[in-house]
């Protein structure tokens, strides 16, 4: 499937990708963000729910495992699982239960809940690079390989825009 990078020079880019993501979000979807420990992961996340609407204060749930929204009547869950101690945590903490078909899932350290962790539509991997991040955005399935296209410029323009000297290192 198809996949794009894009680089990202500063917080606010990250934030601002995460706001052009929402775009081609739709309810049900599974999002896993991969990437190392102050990656910028959670700084995504934030982008992505103000940009839907929540007017809350989001924090990482790396202690609750689970944040959960509803902006605009959706209904969203933050998840992280850095603490897991297996990835039998996953069925313990009952996160089944929020796999509906309808709920948005946003899914911090997916590789610590194994084969629990559901496939994914979006998957979003973040790196360091220089002193900001290099962000590649891959569509795991049909309905997210529409989404990304239909986004297509929207991503490329929303980190040029603040950042002239976006790479665009797709192939
Ligand atoms: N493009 C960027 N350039 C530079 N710094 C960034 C960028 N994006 C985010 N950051 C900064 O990186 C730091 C860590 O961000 P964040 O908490 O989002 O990481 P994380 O991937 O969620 O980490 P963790 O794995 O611990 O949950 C924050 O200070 C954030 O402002
Ligand atoms: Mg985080």
């Amino acid at each position: 499937m198809d996949s794009r990078t894009v680089f990202l020079a500063e917080p606010e880019d990250t934030r601002r990708l995460g706001a052009t993501i929402t775009h081609a979000i739709e309810p049900g979807w599974i999002v896993t963000l991969l990437g190392g420990l102050g990656a910028g992961k959670t700084t995504l996340v934030q982008g992505l729910l103000a940009e839907m609407g929540e007017r809350g204060r989001v924090r990482s749930p790396t202690f609750t495992i689970v944040e959960s929204y509803s902006p605009a009547g959706m209904e969203i869950h933050h998840l992280d699982l850095y603490r897991f101690q297996a990835p039998t945590d996953w069925i313990d903490a009952g996160l089944d239960d929020l796999i509906n078909g309808r709920s948005i899932l946003l899914i911090e350290w997916p590789e610590q809940g194994g084969t629990f962790v559901p496939a994914p539509d979006l998957k979003i991997t973040l790196a360091m690079c220089d002193a900001g991040r290099l962000a590649t955005l891959s569509a795991c399935s049909p309905r997210a390989q529409k989404g990304l296209d239909s986004l297509g410029m929207a991503a490329e323009n929303s980190a040029n825009s603040a950042n002239a000297a976006n790479r665009d290192l797709s192939p």
